[in-house]
C-alpha cells in the first residue's frame, strides 16, 4: 500500500486491484464494487480529514444509531466514459444538493460541498478503469451518510460517517416490469420523509413489494396515502405517463423525491416540443385512458433504472396491458438523455461535468 495526500485527502492505495477478476459483461447491479471507497467522519461539531483507502469492512458499536434508528441517508450517481477516454458525472450538484436536504430533515450535518465534490473526483480519477466505454455501462456511485455514535437513546447521533462507494454497473432492470398500482400500502406522508432519500423510505417498501413480487409485478406504483387515487412514485424511481400526447408526472412535494433524472427528462422533453404537465395524475385517469385509448405509455426515470418502460400495471386484480408504441416518448428521451450522458451529442444545458 502506498500512502500519499492530495488536496486535504489522505489516499491509501491497494497493493494489487482487484480490476482483473471481474467480469464487466456480466455484472448484477449493485454488487461489485471497486477497489477503493471515500471516508470522511463527522465528530465534536466537525467534518474531519477524508480519506479514500481500500474498500473493505468496518467495524461499528452494536449500539451505533444507524442501526437502531435508521439515521441513514444516501444519493444515487453514475459516471460515464466517452469516446476519447475521458470520464463524465451529470448533473452531481444536484446529488449533493438533494443530499443535504435528506441531511437536514434527517437531523444529521450536511456535507460541504468541498468535501462532497473532492472526494467524488478523486475517488473516481483513481478508479477510471472501472468505467467502461459503451452504451449501457458505467459506474453507479453510491455516495451515503449514517449515524456512528454509540448509545441506544432515541436522539440524534453526534458522530456521523459519509461515503462514496462505486459500482461497476450495467441495467437496473432485466426483463420486462410490470407494476402494481398501491391500495392500501404507503410509500410516504404529508410532513413524513418522502421527500429525503432516507434508507427507511426503501425498506419500508421491501415488504409491499414482496407481495407484489409475488403477484409478478416487478414494482409498486405508490398513491397517495390519504385517498389511494392519485399516483405519485415507483419504487426506485419516479413515475410518467403519456395520456395522448401529454407527458405527465407528479408535482414533487414532501411525498416525492426529486429525481435528476426525473427533471432532466421533463426539460429534455420540453425543448423537443412534447407537452409536459407536472399535476396529480389519477388512478381514474388510467383506467378511463386504458379504455378510451388515450393512455400510451408509462414509464419509470432514476439513476439506477435511468428510464424503464412499464408493459401493464394492476389495478383492483385487473390488470391492463399497456399498447406498444411505435413512436415510444420513453425510447426517445432515454436516447436523448443518454447521448448526452455518454457525450454522443452536445450538451446544451451543461449538465456534463
Ligand atoms: C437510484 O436510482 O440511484 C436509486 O437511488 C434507486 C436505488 C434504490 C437503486
Amino acid at each position: 500500500m502506498s500512502v500519499k495526500t492530495t488536496n486535504e485527502i489522505d489516499i491509501v492505495k491497494v497493493a494489487q486491484s482487484k480490476i482483473a477478476s471481474v467480469d464487466f459483461d456480466n455484472l448484477a447491479f449493485g454488487a461489485t464494487f471497486t477497489d477503493h471507497m471515500f471516508v470522511c467522519d463527522f465528530r465534536e461539531g466537525k467534518w474531519h480529514k477524508p480519506q479514500i483507502k481500500p474498500y473493505e469492512p468496518f467495524l461499528l458499536d452494536p449500539s451505533a444509531k444507524v442501526f437502531h434508528y435508521g439515521q441513514a441517508i444516501f444519493e444515487g450517481m453514475k459516471a460515464y466514459k466517452d469516446e476519447a477516454g475521458d470520464v463524465w458525472l451529470f448533473r452531481p450538484d444536484q446529488n449533493l444538493d438533494r443530499l443535504n436536504k435528506s441531511a437536514v430533515r434527517m437531523a444529521m450535518p450536511e456535507i460541504p460541498e468541498d468535501i462532497f465534490m473532492s472526494g467524488l473526483h478523486q475517488l473516481i480519477d483513481l478508479e477510471r478503469e472501472w468505467v467502461k466505454f459503451g452504451l449501457g455501462n458505467t459506474l453507479y456511485i453510491r455516495p451515503f451518510m449514517i449515524a456512528i455514535g454509540s448509545g441506544v437513546v432515541a436522539a440524534p447521533s453526534t458522530q456521523f460517517r459519509f461515503m462514496i462507494i462505486l459500482s461497476p454497473a450495467k441495467a437496473y432492470y432485466s426483463g420486462e416490469v410490470k407494476v402494481l398500482i398501491a391500495e392500501h400500502y404507503s410509500r410516504a406522508a404529508n410532513g413524513g420523509i418522502g421527500a429525503a432519500k432516507a434508507a427507511g423510505n426503501y425498506s419500508a417498501q421491501f415488504y409491499p413489494t414482496k407481495l407484489a413480487n409475488e403477484k409478478g409485478f416487478q414494482q409498486v406504483i405508490w398513491t397517495d396515502d390519504a385517498t389511494h387515487t392519485k399516483l405519485e412514485e415507483a419504487g426506485t424511481m419516479n413515475v410518467f405517463f403519456r395520456i395522448n400526447d401529454t407527458l405527465l408526472t407528479a408535482p414533487t412535494s414532501e411525498r416525492i423525491l426529486d429525481g435528476v433524472t426525473r427533471k432532466s427528462l421533463i426539460a429534455l422533453a420540453k425543448r423537443e416540443g412534447i407537452k409536459v404537465e407536472e399535476r396529480s395524475v389519477l388512478v381514474s385517469e388510467l383506467i378511463e385512458g386504458m379504455k378510451d385509448g388515450s393512455l400510451k405509455e408509462i414509464f419509470g426515470a432514476g439513476t439506477a433504472a435511468v428510464v424503464n418502460p412499464i408493459v401493464g400495471f394492476s389495478y383492483q386484480d385487473t390488470y391492463y396491458e399497456l399498447p406498444k408504441m411505435a413512436d415510444s416518448f420513453a425510447l426517445q428521451l432515454k436516447d436523448k438523455l443518454t447521448k448526452i450522458q455518454y457525450k454522443l451529442a452536445e450538451d446544451t444545458f451543461g449538465w456534463t461535468v
